[in-house]
Parts: structure tokens; C-alpha cells; sequence
């Protein structure tokens, strides 16, 4: 019987520093979500080995035991922090499951992402960065002006640093806005261009090739029409926003949304799993906004309903997540 170990962030191990925000901890696992995976993962008869954050894994990482690590851990500080358990597991040579350290920082940085994106030709929104209040006028001058735009931290997840403000529709707005990104986040401020329209977000398994499952859309207050709304921290934990699946849109716009997100997935060369974030226009228009190569698998996000929706069970599509990162391991190239 093979061991797989669990590297992961409970939300109870955060200690908060002075002066972080409230969402400080957004990003990672309360323990019923972290129960859900052991489960899953005994369920496909594997024995579990619990190991927890990045400084239990080193404490352990001579005598692990394990077979391979199925990370979730969301890492401590700084733009490389999903890379932090990979690139330990990597140096010692132990398999796991997920996309690999460089993935995990070129998709976490924002703006970087983008930046691949616009060299493969895909979609994205219009943007600039602000790296500080002094310079914004200097850019505002030498790039697009349209508002709204939207401003979001450049490195973070979860909706960290998205509220209703965030949407922003004038200069007064806009600088209100960036200043409270660069102090609460101390990082640089994405501005982008707001694409009013229908959300989208379409989960991905596998590697050779990988399988794009049906397309969930995202509701807020009963509308798929959005609007000026979106995605936000404080949406998260209502009853406002709901994913529906499969989504109710015609079959060219199912297929040109899982063409696009399967071409985010291998751009920036995701591996075993992952999400990818779309918006649609009023035109029909795509644009990507993120890709998630380490999304959430708690009960309340897509995984879990995509299981039922295609008829299979969470712990099958964990089990399926598992198999695909074992079969890269047995063929030759388990590093790309
Ligand atoms: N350019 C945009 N136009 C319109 N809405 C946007 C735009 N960028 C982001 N949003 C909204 O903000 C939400 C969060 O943005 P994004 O996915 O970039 O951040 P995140 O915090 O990494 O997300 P996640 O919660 O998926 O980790 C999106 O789901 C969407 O609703
Ligand atoms: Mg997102």
C-alpha cells in the first residue's frame, strides 16, 4: 500500500503579525477542509501521513516516508511562497503531487502570468502596475485610461485586498485605491481594465493529456449578468455568490472557454491540476484572469460540485489527481 504524505497551511497555525489585514489568512485550509482530503485520499486506499506546514516538512524531510506528497500548503511570505514546500520537496527528491516550484511563482505573481499570457497570444485584461503613489501620474499618463478599472494586490489569492472599492471609476478613486493595496499588502497594485460581463471558471486534471472539465459559471445575487459586481473576500463568506455547473451558455462558448483555459494550463505548464479564471464581455469576448495551480479543494469550491455535476464523487477526483501525478513519476520526466 503506498503512503502519501499532506503538506498543508491550517488556518489556526497563522499568527497574525501587527498591522496585517483582516484576509491575512484567507488563503489557507481550515481543518475540516484538510479532513476532506485526508478522507479523499484514504478513500482511494492509500495510508495517509499528516505532515503539515513548511517547518514540519523539514523537521521530517530525512525520514519522510512517504511514497508522494499530495501538497496544498500555501507557504509563508512573499511572491515564491506556493514554491516554498515544492522546492524542498524537489531538492530532496521527493515525488509530489501538483505543479512544480516555478509554476507555482510565475502564477502567483500576476503581473508575470500576464506577461505569458500576452507572449502565447492569449486574452487577458488591459493593465498597469503601481509601485508607488509618486509615479501614478507618470503612468497614468502613458497608458490606457478607461475607467472602471479594477485594482487588486499583485501577488495574493483568495480575493485578498478585493472589496466593493476595488472597482474603481475615476482618478480620486483609483489613487484611494492603489495607496491601500501598496500599505495593507506591501506590494505593487494591478491596475486592469474592469470586463463587465459573465464569470467563469473551468477546473483542469492531468498532464498528457489533461482533462478540462465542464465549465462552471459564477452567480452573484441570483444574476450571471454581474454587472458591476465580482468575485470579492467578503462574497466568499456569504450566501450572495454561487457556482453553477454546468453553466448555462451555449455549446460554441463551453468550447472556446475550455480551448482558452486549456491554453492558459499548458502556457505556463500547470501540471496534475489546477483553475483558470474567465471573464466574458458583453461582445463574447474572452479574457483570462488568473490561473489557480493550486486551487482550493475545500467542500465549497468547484471540485467538489464539478464531481457531482459529471456524475463521479470528490474522492474519485482526488484519487484521479493522485493517479495523474504517479503516471508523470513512472514516465521518465516527472519534473516538466
Ligand atoms: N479585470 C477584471 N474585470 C472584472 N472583474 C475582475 C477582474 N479581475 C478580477 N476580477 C474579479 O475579482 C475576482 C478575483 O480576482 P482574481 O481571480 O484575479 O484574484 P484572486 O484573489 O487570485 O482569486 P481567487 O479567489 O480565485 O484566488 C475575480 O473572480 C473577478 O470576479
Ligand atoms: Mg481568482
Amino acid at each position: 500500500m503506498k503512503t502519501v504524505g499532506l503538506t498543508y497551511d491550517l488556518k489556526t497555525d497563522y499568527v497574525f503579525k501587527d498591522g496585517d489585514p483582516q484576509d491575512a489568512n484567507a488563503e489557507f485550509d481550515s481543518s475540516s477542509t484538510v479532513e476532506v482530503v485526508v478522507n479523499a485520499i484514504e478513500a482511494n486506499g492509500y495510508k495517509i501521513k499528516r505532515i503539515g506546514n513548511i517547518k514540519k516538512l523539514l523537521e521530517e524531510i530525512d525520514n519522510l516516508g512517504v511514497d508522494i506528497v499530495f501538497n496544498i500548503s500555501e507557504g509563508y511570505e512573499g511572491r515564491n511562497r506556493e514554491s516554498q514546500v515544492p522546492i524542498f520537496l524537489e531538492l530532496y527528491n521527493i515525488p509530489f503531487v501538483g505543479s512544480d516550484a516555478l509554476t507555482l511563482g510565475i502564477t502567483l505573481d500576476k503581473i508575470i502570468a500576464k506577461k505569458i499570457f500576452i507572449s502565447e497570444g492569449i486574452n487577458t485584461p488591459k493593465f498597469f502596475e503601481v509601485r508607488s503613489l509618486n509615479n501614478l501620474n507618470t503612468i497614468l499618463n502613458t497608458n490606457h485610461r478607461t475607467f472602471p478599472m479594477i485594482v487588486k494586490p499583485r501577488f495574493e489569492g483568495s480575493s485578498k485586498g478585493l472589496s466593493s472599492n476595488s472597482r474603481v471609476k475615476n482618478e480620486k478613486e483609483l489613487k484611494r485605491q492603489v495607496e491601500l493595496i501598496i500599505n495593507t499588502y506591501k506590494q505593487p497594485a494591478l491596475v486592469e481594465e474592469f470586463i463587465t460581463g459573465q464569470e467563469f471558471t473551468v477546473a483542469i486534471v492531468g498532464n498528457d493529456p489533461p482533462e478540462v472539465f465542464p465549465v462552471v459559471q459564477v452567480e452573484i445575487d441570483g444574476r450571471v449578468e454581474l454587472g458591476e459586481e465580482f468575485y470579492t473576500f467578503a462574497h466568499l463568506h456569504s450566501d450572495r455568490l454561487k457556482y453553477l455547473c454546468p453553466a448555462s451558455i451555449s455549446k460554441e462558448l463551453e468550447a472556446s472557454i475550455k480551448e482558452q483555459a486549456l491554453r492558459t494550463y499548458k502556457a505556463v505548464e500547470c501540471r496534475d491540476f489546477g483553475r483558470v479564471d474567465i471573464r466574458v464581455d458583453k461582445e463574447g469576448q474572452l479574457y483570462i484572469l488568473e490561473i489557480n495551480p493550486l486551487p482550493s479543494l475545500s467542500t465549497e469550491d468547484v471540485f467538489m460540485l464539478i464531481s457531482k455535476a459529471i456524475g463521479t464523487t470528490y474522492e474519485k477526483m482526488v484519487g484521479r489527481i493522485i493517479e495523474v501525478a504517479l503516471k508523470r513519476y513512472n514516465e521518465g520526466c516527472p519534473h516538466v
